[in-house]
């Protein structure tokens, strides 16, 4: 019976979503819950043999890991224990689809599950994709077997039959999944999809596969090459290696290059400009701005489970002997942020009003401090200047992000697991003593943006020193 209700509101909440955007030009009716045996689907090891290329890029990506996520394990035991098993299928849907549709899971524990059911969104599921009913909430329609829907016209192999679906070369093919709608109250609580929808990207045609299936990151290039052993060459070939922000898991798996990837990707999302005084005397109040540009993401900046994701701005000033004059947003040793002034992410209410990132709890958006695509948001600090600071003084900004709070992390996988910090962009400014010349003042290079023209520095960092997990006692 309950499931009965979650299903409708699943079906609603996504004709809801469909009449808003009215994106999907031929519906399919959405493949049910055991309509299928995992027997139907083939194991990727099989694809490898041909796609030997497109596997290894996608292995250890998050699709690849959509159901070990040990996060997601826990987050979904605990989803089920408040929700008397009511949304265990609706979480299983996206990550576990051929464990649904195959009716493994329920039971949520995964003990009648296959094999394959627990390779997450694999290739075999996504490309017996043969349609869909619309964006959010998984309204996928599935026809395993010898076709394999892709984004070739003409598609030429002998092992399995190919087949043309529009829809891969569309940004609504992955709306299907990010684009999460609590089922029971409607609230939206992944928006990646609509806020995409709404955005100029959308206007202009750039879809999440320019961005995300190619090394543009910010946008379309062409990677020429073949699909597989046997294939033509081709003008562009999409990569697999789907990766977004996450740093905390792939490691996990061993997939230190994907995490590596997330940096990258992390650090060409934003420009930073700052606006300081040039020259300060003792007792001055110092006002210094900071902004934000979500240049490279087409959507929120942080997306996904953004009530769990956490970005913030550390501003450090120190004097020429190296005091800390002003300092907000570092992260102490327990991996707490200290004194951030904002932390741009997603504020959820449970149905008394309070903060909850149980996103399935959820009943209101308290707050949502997340930069929309090509926004620019501000955030002003003020310090007075102190009597006995040695001249000159350097003020130093840097955007961090991380996956999760360290304090929930502990909780659910133990304190042994440092959640990495990632520094974004960074920027600086100096402030002189009133008696320095003009022409002695000289501003660092850095001085209105960084990212795409990345500093030096920055650039040294890319190759892994940014990354630094935090000392666990
Ligand atoms: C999240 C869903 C998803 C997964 C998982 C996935 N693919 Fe794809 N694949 C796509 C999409 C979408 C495209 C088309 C992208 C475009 O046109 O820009 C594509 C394109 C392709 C193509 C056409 C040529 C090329 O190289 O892109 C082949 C072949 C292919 N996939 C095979 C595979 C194999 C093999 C796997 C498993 C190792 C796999 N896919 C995993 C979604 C997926
Ligand atoms: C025996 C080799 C072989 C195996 C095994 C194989 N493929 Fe292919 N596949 C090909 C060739 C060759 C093409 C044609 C590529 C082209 O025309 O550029 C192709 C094309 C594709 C396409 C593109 C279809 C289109 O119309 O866009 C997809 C998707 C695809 N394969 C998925 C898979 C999946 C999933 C598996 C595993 C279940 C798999 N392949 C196993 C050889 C193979
Ligand atoms: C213009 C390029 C661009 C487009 C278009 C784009 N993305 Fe992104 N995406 C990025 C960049 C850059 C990041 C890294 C910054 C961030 O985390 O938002 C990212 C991050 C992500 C993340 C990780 C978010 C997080 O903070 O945990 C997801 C998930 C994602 N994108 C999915 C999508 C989907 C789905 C679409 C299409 C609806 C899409 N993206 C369209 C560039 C793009
Ligand atoms: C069947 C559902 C499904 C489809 C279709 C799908 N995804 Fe995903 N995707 C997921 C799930 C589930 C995760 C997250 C797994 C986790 O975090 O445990 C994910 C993760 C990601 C991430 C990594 C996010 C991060 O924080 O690093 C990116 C980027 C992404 N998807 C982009 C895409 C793009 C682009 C497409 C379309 C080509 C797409 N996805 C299609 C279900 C899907
Ligand atoms: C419509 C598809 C969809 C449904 C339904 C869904 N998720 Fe997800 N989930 C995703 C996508 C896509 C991501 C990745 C977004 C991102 O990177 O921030 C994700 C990420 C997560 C993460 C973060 C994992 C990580 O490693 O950072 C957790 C935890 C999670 N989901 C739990 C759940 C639970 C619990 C439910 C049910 C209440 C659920 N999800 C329902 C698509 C879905």
């Amino acid at each position: 019976m309950r499931g009965t209700v979650v299903k409708l509101g699943l079906v609603l909440a996504a004709m809801l979503l469909l009449l808003s955007t009215g994106s999907v030009a031929t519906a399919t009716p959405a493949t049910q819950a055991g309509e299928y045996s995992s027997d139907d689907f083939a194991y990727e090891s099989k694809c490898r043999q041909c796609h030997a290329i497109i596997y290894a890029e996608w292995e250890g990506t998050m699709h690849f890991n959509a159901y070990l996520d040990p996060f997601y394990l826990e987050e979904v035991k605990i989803a089920s224990e408040d929700t008397n098993g009511s949304l265990d299928e609706f979480c299983s849907r996206c990550h576990t689809p051929i464990g649904v549709v195959s009716g493994e899971i329920p039971p949520i524990d995964g003990s009648e599950m296959s094999d394959i059911a627990k390779l997450g969104v694999q290739c075999d599921f996504c490309h017996v994709v043969s349609g869909s009913n619309g964006t959010g909430n998984a309204q996928f329609t599935v026809t395993p077997g010898n076709t394999k829907w892709g984004p070739f016209d003409d598609a030429r192999g002998n092992y399995h039959e190919s087949e043309y679906l529009e829809l891969f070369t569309q940004s609504e093919y992955c709306g299907m999944c990010h684009q999460v709608i609590n089922p029971v109250n409607g609230l939206v609580i992944d928006d990646t999809y609509s806020t995409w929808k709404d955005s100029q990207y959308a206007e202009e045609n750039v879809v999440c596969q320019d961005c995300h299936m190619t090394e543009g990151i910010t946008q379309f290039k062409a990677n020429p090459g073949r699909a597989g052993s046997g294939a033509p060459k081709r003008d562009h070939i999409p990569l697999h290696d789907i990766v977004g922000a996450n740093t905390l898991i792939p490691p996990m798996f061993g997939a230190e290059n994907v995490a590596d990837m997330a940096v990258e990707r992390l650090q060409k999302a934003t420009i930073m400009d700052i606006s300081a005084p040039e020259t300060a005397s003792a007792g001055d109040e110092i006002l210094i701005d900071l902004s934000i540009t979500n240049s490279g993401a087409g959507h929120k900046i942080p997306t996904g489970v953004s009530e769990i994701r956490e970005m913030w701005l550390e501003l450090t000033v120190t004097d020429a002997n190296g005091d800390i004059i002003y300092n907000a947003g570092s992260v102490d040793a327990d991996g707490n942020i200290i004194d951030a002034k904002v932390l741009y992410n997603n504020v959820l209410a449970d149905i008394e009003g309070k903060e909850t990132k149980s996103f399935w709890l959820a009943e209101s958006v308290l707050e949502d401090n997340r930069i929309g695509p090509k926004e620019t948001v501000t955030e002003e600090h003020s310090f007075v200047m102190p009597e006995n600071a040695a001249y000159p003084l350097t003020v130093q900004s840097t955007l961090k992000y991380r996956s999760a709070p360290q304090d929930m992390i502990d909780k659910l996988l133990g304190e042994e697991t440092g959640v990495p910090v990632v520094d974004m962009n960074e920027i600086s400014a100096i402030i002189y003593d009133p008696s320095t010349p003009a022409d002695e003042r000289n501003q660092p290079e850095s001085g209105s943006t960084s990212t795409p023209g990345f500093s030096a520095l920055t650039a040294a960092m890319v190759l892994g020193i940014t990354m630094y997990i935090l000392k666990r006692k």
